[in-house]
């Protein structure tokens, strides 16, 4: 976004505590508010709350925005037999302004006897409505909110959420509420993913089949994906076109944009089950039923685009958002490169391979969403091969899609799985309900900027923000969605609304804690984990020694249980362990109250357990959280992979090094790897195992046989032998086997740890 007429400012006081350095002032407080205004200011006096609260708009200000208002009030108010000459007036006004201000800006005070909501537009004076929301909801306590002035707009155009609703299905009343919860935390554009592999879900007039047949599927996957179970019950629904207008109009009384994504090339199954002809084998399909990355996708023939164009136009008609999400992802290219049909057409068009015939496929469909006045947007995959000239990138694998789109003069909305991906576990995943995988903590997201470091002023412009996005592979419920949206959301809200420098975890998660009464009126199933202990592991002062240590989040106190007391001790300083140990802590809060729940962390020794490890090539970037003493800290990875546990390489080959301090007599020579074909990561290729007394001369004791099945492996050589030095000589997969996901490409190797025994 472009500069702004004035300096985001936030008064010192709101991080020392309001009633602190009010003094004997005031006994009032603001209610804490989220996302955090960039201007709030305490001012003299108090507003009483009991009287009714009457909205009165002023020139233009639309009636479905006072009626909107005045029905939150009325369900706000607690009703009392207090006598009322006058309701409290909360005003609502519109007023030009004499210089450009951001989109969004608002005013509000609280005067003695009435509240003032003031902005340039009607967006804005929405944004006004929902901090009044929040400050009525702390006032209501005692029925008075202390006069104050707030002044804001937000720091980023672009604050989105996504929901897929094709892997699980959610009705339109959930969407309304989903949007709700958008609407109170500021945020404005929902990504509504339509259409997948495994449902279509909106109905298209012009191709009745797509719903008939496209939005239903003959089971699901269930339990984890390494299980590779499934049910057998029909499954599915999609939304009419009266529902769709309704849903848009919903939103777009709340000024939230819904971003409908209509996917292709790839993750097409659904629209190929009902017209296979779209294929480039022609079928036969089903709606799949398993989750992941599928073969058969969109052929780039004339009928297809003449399908799609059609799909769009009807799409088009309903959604007046500016952007139109096209997908983009994942789109394996097999099929097309044994396609007659798509290699004539490489050739016709000069195209040297299939990702610039994926190019191709985008810059024709941007033509005609162009054509209609609209705008595309894709995942990172349309930056291969060429992007279409117009078109907006959202950057998921990372965010390098996002600063090579901004680099190119395009906008991008930085999504990236890291900080982004609400699908991922937020805690310890023995806590948590089985996810996708990927650990993405509330304060992860917390921490999350949005303009990468590697851009200038002038690129980061083209940075519209950030957005959650919440896969339902492993979601099935209502209440399962909102644990992991919420606060991960709120969160985000925070990040993309409030000024970078008020940034502040402790006093955000202060917040949050307040938030909670609101939450649960709501009935929103909001997830706690993040105040459970968080346990760091790191190498102690001598070989052989795990250090742990504890912290509580909100001034929380770490307590250590043992097998016999549950009450546990206060945890004073790092617990050093030297042999197999249970580790198991609690928080409690400030007034000795339990504070979120258990976590526990089995270390179990092997000889190689904290001692000197190193790594010839450094994992990557993405998957090196604890370094190479990840491989020795005596943890193995669960079956739920998060990926602290693990350090991961693409491709080529690693040599681990432990040094056990001494010669020793071994037999069992292993090292844990994971087999997760369906993100590309596969168990090595090889392992050669050797060993040395000196740390020069190595003697290969053998070849560690690879092991079959999914999730973790353990690689060994089982053979005695008398060493000091053992070293691992590990290959990657250089290419993926054919019929496998991403076949071709480099696999990924994951390792967990070093065990010699
Ligand atoms: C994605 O998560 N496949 C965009
Ligand atoms: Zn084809």
């Amino acid at each position: 976004m472009g500069a702004f007429p004035f300096v985001p400012r936030v008064l010192p006081f709101l991080f020392l505590g309001l009633a602190q350095a009010l003094g004997a002032q005031s006994a009032l407080t603001i209610p804490s508010l989220i996302p955090l205004p960039v201007e709030i200011e305490q001012l003299q006096g108090e507003c009483a709350l009991k009287c009714p609260w009457s909205v009165t708009r002023g020139h233009g200000v639309t009636k479905a925005l006072g009626d909107l208002l005045q029905a939150e009030l009325d369900s706000l108010h607690p009703k009392s037999a207090v006598k009322c000459e006058k309701a409290l007036d909360i005003e609502l006004s519109l007023f030009q302004p004499d210089t450009i201000l951001p989109p969004e800006t608002y005013w509000l005070t609280v005067e003695k006897d009435r509240i003032l909501i003031k902005a340039p537009t009607e967006e804005g004076l929405f944004r006004g409505t929902r901090t009044l929301i929040q400050l009525l909801e702390g006032g209501v306590g005692d029925m008075r909110l202390p006069c104050l002035r707030i002044s804001d707009h937000p720091r980023f155009a672009w604050r989105g959420m996504h929901l897929d609703v094709v892997r699980h299905f959610f009705l339109v009343s959930f969407v309304k509420s989903y949007i709700d919860l958008l609407a109170r935390y500021k945020l404005n554009t929902f990504h509504w993913h339509l259409t997948d592999d495994q449902g279509w879900r909106i109905e298209i007039k012009k191709y009745p089949k797509l719903t008939e047949v496209g939005a239903w599927r003959k089971g699901s996957q269930v339990g984890p994906y390494s299980a590779q179970t499934f049910d057998t019950l029909r499954y599915g629904g999609f939304y009419t076109q009266e529902e769709i207008r309704d849903v848009v109009a919903y939103a777009a009384a709340r000024h939230i944009a819904v971003v409908p994504e209509i996917e292709m090339p790839g993750h097409a199954l659904a629209a190929l089950a009902a017209y296979p002809e779209l294929s480039c084998t022609r079928g036969p399909f089903s709606v799949e039923r398993g989750w992941g990355v599928f073969p058969d996708v969109f052929c780039p023939k004339e009928e297809t685009f003449i399908f799609l164009e059609n799909v769009l136009d009807e799409v088009i008609g309903l959604f007046p958002s500016p952007y139109i999400h096209i997908g983009g992802d994942e789109c394996p290219k097999e099929r097309w490169h044994e396609c007659p049909h798509c290699q004539a057409l490489m050739q016709q068009e000069g195209l040297k391979d299939e990702h610039e015939l994926q190019s191709y496929f985008i810059r024709r469909i941007e033509k005609f969403v162009n054509s209609k006045g609209r705008k595309i947007i894709g995942w990172d995959e349309i930056l291969e091969g060429g992007l279409a000239p117009n078109a907006a990138v959202m950057s998921w694998r990372g965010t390098e899609g996002g600063i090579a789109s901004a680099k190119a003069g395009h906008y991008a909305v930085m999504s990236p799985g890291s900080h982004c991906y609400f699908d991922h576990y937020q805690g310890d995943p023995a806590n948590e309900p089985l996810a996708i995988g990927g650990y993405t903590p509330l304060q992860k997201t917390y921490s999350y900027e949005p303009i990468p470091a590697e851009l200038n002023a002038e690129e980061s412009k083209y940075i519209l923000g950030a957005q959650g996005n919440v896969w339902t592979e492993y979601i099935l419920t209502e209440d399962h969605l909102e644990y992991m949206a919420v606060p991960r959301a709120l969160a985000l809200s925070e990040v993309l609304w409030s000024p970078a420098a008020s940034r502040n975890e402790a006093d955000f998660l202060r917040r949050l804690k307040a938030e909670f009464p609101a939450l649960e009126r709501l009935r929103i199933n909001a997830a706690q984990s993040m105040f459970d202990p968080v346990l760091h592991l790191a190498p102690g002062a001598n070989p052989g020694e795990v250090m742990v240590s504890m912290e509580c989040p909100c001034e929380g106190q770490p307590f250590v249980l043992d097998a016999r007391s549950l009450e546990g001790v206060p945890y004073t300083g790092p617990i050093i362990a030297k042999n197999n140990l249970t580790i198991r802590a609690l928080c409690k809060d400030i007034h000795g109250n339990e504070q979120g729940r258990m976590v526990s962390r089995r270390i179990l020794y092997s000889k190689a357990t904290a001692r000197n490890i190193t790594l010839d090539r450094a994992p990557s970037e993405k998957y090196a959280d604890g370094g190479a003493f990840t491989l020795v800290n005596g943890i193995t990875a669960g079956a739920r992979r998060v990926n602290h546990e693990w350090l991961g390489w693409r491709g080529g080959e690693v040599t681990i090094t432990v040094d056990l301090d001494s010669a020793q007599d071994l037999r069992f020579l292993g090292l844990g790897a994971l087999n997760e074909p369906s993100s590309w990561i596969h168990p090595p290729e090889a392992i050669e195992i050797s060993t040395s007394l000196d740390g020069l001369t190595f003697e290969k004791q053998g070849d560690a046989p690879m092991k079959k099945g999914e999730g973790r492996r353990e690689v060994a050589v089982v053979k005695p032998c008398k060493a000091r030095y053992v070293r691992y000589i590990v290959h990657a997969w250089k290419a993926i086997p054919v019929g496998q996901p991403g076949a071709g490409e480099p696999a990924w190797l994951f390792l967990d740890e070093v065990i010699i025994n």
